[in-house]
């Protein structure tokens, strides 16, 4: 079975609606084809948060209570803390042996984290020769990432092919899987949706919550009576109802479409329909988050025995790259 590793910064702990469409989905879908590997990058967080530790600690929970929520099965997925192998850094510092300064100066992520005020630090410096260790430790096969990463998963790439040169093969060379949907518009319509910027609904919003969001959605602007018709292209409404309406249910979104693009049905209406179908949505979701968190000794568990197994497969991984580096003393 081929092997995907993926992962998240615990910088943030909760999960939105963006996050579900461009790859929490994905996942879920993946586990059954694909031996799955999601790391929870604390050691990457540590590059914009070293002082907020705590936070990190309390996001560690918050994300893997998401992932557990979704649907992702720890009978089927490998739950890794970053923290916990150490063989990580150990492995990043081999790769680091033969990675050219220039490159890392050339990553357009460390251009963007300094702009956002982030120090300006080794460990930021080197954020993709850890990530590089983080795929090639297990032996990944496979990297789904959002954009912003594919930069990172093409530098694990080519410091496996070097290194597999150097010191004869070693790593398999792993593939980015860039997630096909395209983000997900705010609920302001103007962006994509983002936690900062306010515009997002999270998989852990109460029913009420969903109910003042949506009702508050951006819409059609040049729509001022409901009898004008109205533009469905663009339009966050109709986008979350395609993306989060059952299959069963999307013959009233086509109807509603219709009304809408004549002037035949009014905002709120519509709006009314998205509040039912993302709280069907979201209610297996919050059922399933209630059960675990009723179980927090339960959810650490999960993430501490996947972290014993993958370092048990990193071990390996990192004493056959310190034979072929001619680097086994003893
Ligand atoms: N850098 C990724 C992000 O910020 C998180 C991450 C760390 C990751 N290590 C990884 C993703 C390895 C995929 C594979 O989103």
């Amino acid at each position: 079975m081929k092997r995907i590793l993926t992962g998240d910064r615990p910088t943030s702990g909760s999960f939105h609606l963006g996050n579900y469409v461009g790859s929490l989905k994905n996942r879920v879908n993946l586990q059954d084809e694909y031996e799955t590997y999601i790391l929870v990058a604390d050691l990457h967080a540590l590059t914009t948060h070293f002082n907020k530790t705590e936070t990190i600690r309390e996001n560690i929970k918050g994300l893997m209570l998401g992932y557990l929520s979704i649907g992702l099965d720890p009978q089927k997925v490998t739950f890794v803390l970053q923290s916990g192998i150490p063989e990580v850094t150990e492995l990043a510092y081999y790769l680091g042996t033969i990675t050219q300064r220039s490159v890392l100066e050339r990553q357009p992520a460390l251009k963007e984290k300094l702009d956002q005020g982030a120090q300006d630090t080794f460990a930021l410096y080197s954020y993709p020769v850890l990530m590089a260790a983080d795929i090639l430790l297990p032996k990944a096969n496979l990297v789904p990432v959002g954009k912003d990463q594919k930069a990172h998963v093409e530098f694990a790439r080519d410091i496996a092919i070097k290194f597999n040169n150097l010191f004869g093969e070693t790593f398999p060379i792993p593939e980015p899987l860039i997630g096909e949907v395209s983000t997900l518009l705010g609920t302001d319509g103007q962006s994509k949706m983002g936690k900062s910027l306010g515009n997002a609904i999270f998989l852990t919003d109460f029913t009420e919550e969903v109910e003042k969001k949506v009702m508050s959605m951006y819409t059609d602007p040049n729509r001022v009576h409901p009898t004008d018709p109205g533009n469905v292209e663009g339009n966050p409404v109709f986008i979350y109802l395609d993306a989060f309406a059952e299959d069963k249910n999307k013959e009233p979104i086509s109807d509603f479409k219709k009304r809408y693009e004549t002037g035949q049905v009014g905002d709120v209406e519509v709006k009314k329909y998205l509040i039912q179908v993302l709280n069907n949505f979201l209610d297996p979701i919050r059922t399933k988050r209630a059960e675990f968190e009723s179980h927090p000794e339960l959810v650490m568990r999960i993430l501490k025995e996947g972290t014993q197994k993958a370092r048990i497969e990193a071990q390996k991984t990192l004493s056959e790259v310190k034979k072929a580096m001619k680097l086994d003393y003893f």
